[in-house]
């Protein structure tokens, strides 16, 4: 490509750089389908397990393939001895994300050949770590708690178990359900920027580890997927439904960014946001913190007549913050709740970018100065 056919895209906007059958993105219509399937199809109807599947293999499993891909799921869930003493030697101060980030790193030396880039090896690994991360998470919770970490239980299904080794019993039908509509909707979306990474990482064809390591980082930024603590936050702030009016129009008044809106694709509202509000709703009702449910739909209301004419709507992690509160999850927990759902994203997207690999390698457009002089260093 000549110079003169070189674009500057900033952020990339606009800017196609992998092609994937995974997840398609109208972002003026608020459409997402994952392999051609609705995404409201899917939190209604699928689970997350199927889902991964789905996303793996570009089309829905037999019965039978689908209990194979769980109990192969399921075989991986609890950590190795190994892990357990490295998670129990994490100061009880840290950001669980960057022991998350950490700790998928270090699972790199628990294998025998964590090189092994052929699209089996990389799914066997992908599958460790979407088995084991959520029990990075719970054991984390639990040692900063001075509690023992619980194993996994194989009769459990992912969104089951991670609960159940967060809380050490049971979680309810109801929670279940509301917490793998969550996994289901964060599981995939297209070539975000964490996403982005985990490509970039791995066309250099260093590792499943550190492809996934490096997602992980970029998705703790607030403009990303940490977002959903920012909007707890503001939830927090606001002491009442009637204050939310206010509280906002000064937000706007002194240029702070509404966290949970606006999306570089989306110019309409996010159809996961529309998901996540039915469901917010149900469980901010079942457990009797419709207020949170309210003081959000207020601040929608306010955003709709201030920002809707420059396509700025609610985004995933906006009735996100308000269904995580209400499954009883500590706000720091939050964005680990979208790594969990997103590894699938990032894995299906690492074996895509192995299946037909280029190195991405960008160029900048250099806007500094030509024939400097060098000075001496008594001269300057
Ligand atoms: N609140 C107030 N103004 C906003 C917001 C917002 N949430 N989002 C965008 N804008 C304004 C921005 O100030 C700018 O205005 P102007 O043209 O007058 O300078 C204009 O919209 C364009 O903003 P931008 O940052 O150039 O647009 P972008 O495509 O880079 O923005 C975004 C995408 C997600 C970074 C941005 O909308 C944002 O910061 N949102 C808040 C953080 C957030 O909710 N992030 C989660 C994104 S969805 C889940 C995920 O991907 O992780």
């Amino acid at each position: 490509m000549s110079t003169a056919e070189k674009t500057f895209s900033k952020g990339l906007e606009g800017v196609i750089a992998a092609q994937t059958e995974m997840s398609f993105i109208n972002g003026t219509e608020g459409i997402l389908e994952y392999v051609g399937i609705a995404i409201g199809d899917l939190a209604s109807k699928s689970s997350f397990e199927e889902t991964v599947f789905l996303l793996w293999n570009k089309r829905l499993p037999t019965q039978s393939e689908l209990e194979a891909f769980t109990k192969d799921l399921r075989s991986h869930y609890s950590l190795c001895d190994a892990m357990k003493t490295r998670i129990t030697s994490c100061p009880i101060e840290a950001e669980p994300m960057h022991v998350i980030r950490t700790m998928i790193s270090s699972m790199a030396m628990d294998d025998s050949s964590p090189n092994e880039n052929s699209v089996e090896a990389a799914r066997e690994k992908s599958m460790r770590i979407l088995a084991k991360t959520p029990a990075i998470v719970a054991a984390f919770d639990r040692h900063r708690r001075g509690l023992e970490a619980i194993d996994g239980d194989p009769s459990l299904s992912f969104a089951a178990n991670f609960l159940y080794m967060l809380n050490g019993e049971k979680p309810t039908d109801a929670m279940i359900r509301a917490f793998d509509i969550c996994m289901i909707t964060h599981a995939d979306h297209g070539l975000n920027n964490s996403t982005f990474a985990a490509r970039v990482v791995i066309s250099t064809l260093s590792d499943v580890y550190s492809s996934i390591t490096a997602a992980v980082g970029s998705l703790r930024g607030p403009l990303h997927g940490g977002a959903n603590e920012g909007v707890m936050k503001m939830l927090n702030q606001i002491p009442s439904v009637d204050a939310a009016e206010d509280h906002v129009m000064n937000m706007i008044k002194n240029k702070e960014r509404i966290m949970g809106f606006g999306h570089r694709v989306y110019k309409s509202k996010d159809p996961r946001a529309s998901e996540l509000m039915t469901l917010a709703k149900q469980l901010a009702e079942d457990t009797g913190n419709i207020e949170f449910y309210d003081k959000s739909n207020a601040i929608e209301q306010v955003m709709e007549r201030e920002y809707a004419a420059k396509g700025i709507y609610p985004n995933v992690d906006f009735y996100s913050a308000t269904t995580y509160h209400c499954i009883g999850l500590k706000l720091d927990l939050f964005t680990p709740m979208f790594v969990l759902a997103r590894i699938a994203g990032w894995a299906g997207h690492v074996i895509e970018q192995l299946e037909d690999n280029r190195l991405f390698r960008p160029t900048t457009d250099y806007v500094g100065p030509h024939d400097a002089p060098y000075v001496s260093i008594d001269d300057r």
